[in-house]
Parts: C-alpha cells; sequence; structure tokens
C-alpha cells in the first residue's frame, strides 16, 4: 500500500468561475481525506519558487501573473491549497485533474470540463497537482507550515527563532 500526499491548488481562473463546490466534489471521488487546507494570495516570490521548473519556458512571465491572479483582480487574484493524503494519492488526484493541456485532457477531468487555452497561448487549467512524490514533499514544504498540516508527513525540528519557538520543515 503506497500512501502518499498530494499538493492540490485551485487556481484563480477556478475561483473567478466559481468552481470550487464542483472541484472539490471530483477530487471527492478519489476518497482521499485533506490533512491540509487554506486560501492564499500568491506573491511573486512563491509564484517563483513554485514553477522554478519553468523558468525558461517562454510562457513563464504569463504563468507567474496567472497563478496570482493578476488578470483576474480583486477579488478573484487568489488560490485555496489543499494537501489530499491516502493510498496512491497523486495518481488518484491526477487522473481526477486531467492532462496538462485542457484540450488533451479527458472531456470528465476537471481540466477537461473547465479549462481553456487563452488566445495568448497560456493553458489555464483551473487546477494544479504535484506531478510526483519529490515534487509534492517539494510542493507541499513550500506551501504550508508544519503546523498547518494536520497528519505528521515529513520530519521538522524545532527552532527558535528571537527567543520564539518556531517548528519549521526539518
Ligand atoms: P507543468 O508543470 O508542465 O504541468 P502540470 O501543471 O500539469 O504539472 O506546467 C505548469 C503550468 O504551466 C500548467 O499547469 C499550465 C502551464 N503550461 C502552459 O501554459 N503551456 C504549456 O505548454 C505547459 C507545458 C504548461
Amino acid at each position: 500500500m503506497k500512501i502518499e500526499q498530494v499538493l492540490v491548488l485551485i487556481k484563480p481562473d477556478g475561483i473567478k468561475k466559481s468552481l470550487v463546490g464542483n472541484i472539490l466534489t471530483k477530487f471527492s471521488e478519489s476518497k482521499l481525506i485533506i490533512v491540509g487546507s487554506k486560501m492564499i494570495k500568491v506573491d511573486e516570490k512563491l509564484a517563483k519558487a513554485h514553477y522554478n521548473h519553468l523558468k525558461d519556458k517562454p510562457f513563464f512571465n504569463e504563468l507567474i501573473n496567472y497563478i496570482q491572479g493578476k488578470v483576474y483582480g480583486e477579488p478573484w487574484n487568489r488560490i485555496l491549497a489543499f494537501v489530499y493524503h491516502g493510498e496512491c494519492a497523486i495518481s488518484k488526484i491526477r487522473e481526477i485533474a486531467g492532462a496538462t493541456n485542457p484540450e488533451d485532457a479527458d472531456p470528465i477531468s476537471i481540466r477537461g470540463s473547465y479549462g481553456r487555452i487563452t488566445t495568448k497561448g497560456l493553458y489555464e487549467n483551473v487546477v494544479h497537482c504535484s506531478s510526483d512524490s519529490i515534487e509534492a514533499a517539494r510542493e507541499i514544504k513550500l506551501w504550508f507550515n508544519p503546523e498547518e498540516v494536520i497528519e505528521k508527513l515529513y520530519p521538522v525540528k524545532t527552532v527558535f527563532i528571537r527567543n520564539l519557538k518556531n517548528t519549521i520543515w526539518a
């Protein structure tokens, strides 16, 4: 039994299109459990760290604007982040999300149902999900602090920052 965790983001287009309920209903078919959730306004630093592997792609700047919701402005410039946990979590979530390109995605999947390609060619594909367990660990540690996840997923350590006790990823 392969117990995994996966980062899921409902991107600003999913928020703007009022798809949060529909998306969570689709992911609930996985029978996985949510062990972390929060709403975030994504700043440029977080956006660039998340998509660092795509920094040389021609669509990188547009992608950074998109994940920050800059194209939509207030009150859509935010995302919902989740950590799903359970058996084969990554493949289950990725199947429900569908292929990266909404035109290639199974029409029953989230991206196939709700995604689009903009006139500039960017895939607005409504959700993000980690591609493998290494990326999942990197992304979950980037988006969540240890105390925001109710399951102990990765090792932690206690440190003192200006005499304040903090728990950070080890
Ligand atoms: P990527 O990490 O390759 O895919 P995934 O999100 O499925 O893990 O790409 C990140 C995002 O970049 C993707 O969700 C949408 C955008 N993108 C494009 O707009 N055009 C492209 O050709 C690719 C590969 C990605």
